[in-house]
């Protein structure tokens, strides 16, 4: 009797709870494209005409045409010859690293008339998932993730990757084939491709053409192959067709692409931590980061060239953190998840006894830990002090026996990985600001000895470093080790910044896990992740739980729709040419546009590409869930077709990485009819647009 009432009280209850968080909210989700049958009577109900074979096969299917494009960004293949689109924020450093003062192809653009004239990017990777399978009955059974990966990698022809979902409940291979030969054929200028910069990020009504046109090459028998000038174009097993008919509001679109990582099913406990103590310290960082470069790229020219790539990643992980602090507490998310945790710990012993370990994990010393570990690998990983940058570098030099070619290879990459893109005076400030944050955040046993006493001048400090260092002037590293190699790596292992990289790199991943060792290891997380979220599964039965990205290719449907802002704030789900005019007058250099560039924006270039109404539609807004490497993801109509590109969420809505609202989480796409009018009227590039297959 006892039991049955408890099945139906544990019944009850999660029927109740399942409208608020357990189970997927309205479009919230980023779906696994093998199982995406699953979704599909919801994304029919939504005008959804595809059929799950349609996205997902291991024969050809949509996912063929999307790929990972560099390290972190999804592209997708539009046409029979291998040519991709993604993002222009995405090919970013390509482009930049391209250019020289003298033809500066971020601020002219570069359209490539033939395939000859494509340039080669050295450096630049893009993916193909081949097959995707559930292996978790393997890993259940017992089989290592190293052995099936081997397995799944057809002798090493491609690279298989198992990860986990749920929190380790379920696991799938990735099979990928890796090219290493991919072009550059177009680029708006930044005045396009980036309008509106970091005033316009993660923010909505937005104007940016944030797109970029790349080609892959393949051998004679369309295999990757590295660059050679008898490459041919890859044939894709399967391209996007493209639609100018738009999406109207309440339309169904699908985004299918390479979310990074969520934490939907972090605790109040972890969102509280990280919303209150260790995001406000990784803003301070980088806002004194930024004010440095800011002010040294307004000043010059060179300087800002150099620095475009640096400046748009630093500002814009600070610029997120602070709308996913705004949008978490509008609407109390760790109030709301506190309260659904009371109610899921009365409903489920397995819950509240990880609900209790997570209370005991997420504590004040916990944020304090994360705190400086955060710091300090801003310090030593993200060009916080940019010489650590240069050391990390040299320390393959200084771990083996090297000879000469080994030298002169390592100054061979890094006059173009450092040194082309490096200033030292900009460097010496920014070090100092650095490291002013760093101390003040960061306990004084974790600090450097030379920074351990409060009464140092740290501008003295910083610039003292980068004169004495020999790494900072290329010259002068070039010479410090032209003599005899072992003599070379004597006098690296003693130069000053090569020395406080090594005392840095040692407080951060020697000392500091003892200074912590009180704190929970992220294994030891791990391991409660997986009981919390598997007993939420179990709580769930079959209904259809929301996963956390992995950086695996995603599904996420949903439709267009605007939302409110603000209370009495509407804001309509597209913009127009008219908004890039409009922007223009104001005198922000972020929307500033060149004549030519302003005369572009006439009815009579427009028409072809124009909306019903004779607008040219630039961006429009979606419900899907999307994230950090959906940038450059294909947004896809009901049809499958191509109808936008996604690069980026609205403000109001950038906490979905933690928690989605459907009322404001929206996603940003540029309009495919804005980018094939830049292509045409501006690239004069009709050898693109004759590529592609557009349907109206
Ligand atoms: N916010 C978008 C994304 O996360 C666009 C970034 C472009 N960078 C910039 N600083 N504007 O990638
Ligand atoms: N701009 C992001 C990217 O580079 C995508 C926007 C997001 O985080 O949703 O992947």
């Amino acid at each position: 009797m006892k039991s049955a009432v408890t099945t139906l009280r544990r019944a009850a209850l999660a029927t109740l709870l399942s409208l608020e968080i357990l189970v997927a909210k309205a479009d919230e989700g980023m779906w696994i494209p093998l199982r995406i049958g699953q979704n599909l009577p919801q994304m029919q109900a939504d005008g959804c005409q595809l059929s799950a074979a349609d996205i997902y096969a291991d024969s050809a299917s949509l996912k063929d045409a999307v790929v990972i494009f560099g390290g972190g960004c999804t592209g997708c293949l539009v046409s029979a010859n291998g040519l991709i689109f993604t993002n222009h924020h995405c090919g970013l450093g390509q482009i930049q690293s391209l250019s020289t003062p003298e033809r500066d192809l971020l601020r002219d653009g570069f359209w490539a008339k033939s395939h000859a004239e494509e340039l080669p990017c050295p450096g630049l990777t893009v993916r193909r998932l081949v097959r995707m399978a559930d292996v978790s009955d393997s890993i259940a059974q017992g089989f290592g993730k190293a052995d099936i990966e081997a397995n799944a990698s057809e002798s090493g022809r491609y690279e298989a990757v198992v990860r986990a979902v749920y929190g380790g409940n379920q696991h799938f291979v990735h099979v990928y084939e890796t090219f290493t030969d991919v072009r550059l054929v177009g680029a708006p200028p930044q005045e396009i491709g980036k309008f509106g910069g970091d005033t316009d990020n993660w923010t909505w009504p937005r104007h940016t053409g944030d797109f970029a046109i790349f080609r892959l090459y393949a051998d004679e028998q369309n295999r990757p192959a590295n660059f050679a000038p008898t490459n041919r174009p890859y044939r894709p097993r399967r391209h996007l067709e493209i639609s100018t008919a738009g999406l109207d509001e309440g339309d169904f679109a699908m985004v299918m692409g390479y979310p990074g990582s969520t934490k939907l099913y972090a605790p109040a406990s972890y969102v509280e931590l990280l919303q209150e103590q260790i995001y406000p310290k990784q803003i301070e960082l980088r806002a004194a980061k930024l004010a440095v470069m800011n002010r040294h790229q307004a000043a010059d020219a060179a300087t800002q060239l150099k620095y475009a790539a640096k400046n748009a990643t630093t500002a814009n992980a600070w610029k997120k953190w602070i709308g996913e602090i705004r949008g978490l507490k509008k609407i109390d998310a760790v109030g709301r998840k506190r309260e659904q945790e009371r109610r899921w710990a009365e409903a489920d012993t397995a819950i509240a006894a990880t609900l209790a370990d997570y209370a005991k994990i997420y504590t004040p010393r916990w944020a304090e830990k994360e705190t400086s570990a955060a710091l300090l690998t801003e310090v030593l990983r993200r060009g916080g002090m940019e010489l650590c940058t240069a050391a990390q570098m040299l320390e393959t030099l200084a771990n083996q026996t090297v000879t000469r070619a080994d030298i002169d290879n390592l100054l061979g990459r890094m006059a173009s990985a450092f040194y082309k893109n490096y200033s030292p005076t900009l460097d010496a400030e920014m070090t100092a600001e650095v490291l002013r944050v760093v101390r003040k955040h960061v306990p004084v046993d974790l600090l450097p000895v030379a920074l351990r006493k409060p009464q140092i001048d740290l501008k003295k400090f910083a610039q003292n470093l980068i004169e004495k260092s020999n790494l900072s002037s290329e010259t002068r590293l070039r010479k410090m080790l032209s003599v005899k190699p072992e003599k070379a790596v004597n006098k690296l292992v003693n130069d000053p910044a090569f020395r406080l990289y090594r005392e840095l790199h040692g407080l951060r991943f020697g000392t500091l896990p003892t200074y912590y060792i009180d704190c929970a290891t992220a294994t030891e997380i791990a391991a409660v992740d997986r009981r919390h979220i598997g007993a939420i599964m179990r709580l769930n039965g079959e209904r259809l739980l929301p996963l956390d990205a992995n950086f695996t290719l995603r599904v996420s449907h949903g439709k267009t729709a605007g939302y409110e802002a603000n209370d009495g704030v509407w804001h309509k789900h597209f913009t127009t040419t008219n908004g890039i005019l409009e922007k223009s007058k104001q005198p922000n250099a972020d929307y500033r546009l060149s004549p030519k560039a302003k005369s572009l924006y006439v009815a009579e270039n427009q028409s072809l590409y124009a909306a019903s109404d004779g607008t040219l539609r630039t961006c429009f807004i979606t419900t899907n869930h999307t994230s950090g490497g959906n940038s450059g993801s294909p947004v896809l109509d009901a049809h499958g077709r191509l109808v936008g590109l996604n690069f980026d969420r609205a403000w109001e809505g950038v906490m979905s990485d933690l928690v989605f609202n459907p009322e404001q989480c929206r996603n940003i796409a540029l309009d495919i009819r804005y980018l094939l009018f830049v292509v045409d009227k501006l690239g004069e590039a009709k050898n693109i647009i004759n590529e592609l297959k557009i349907n109206k």
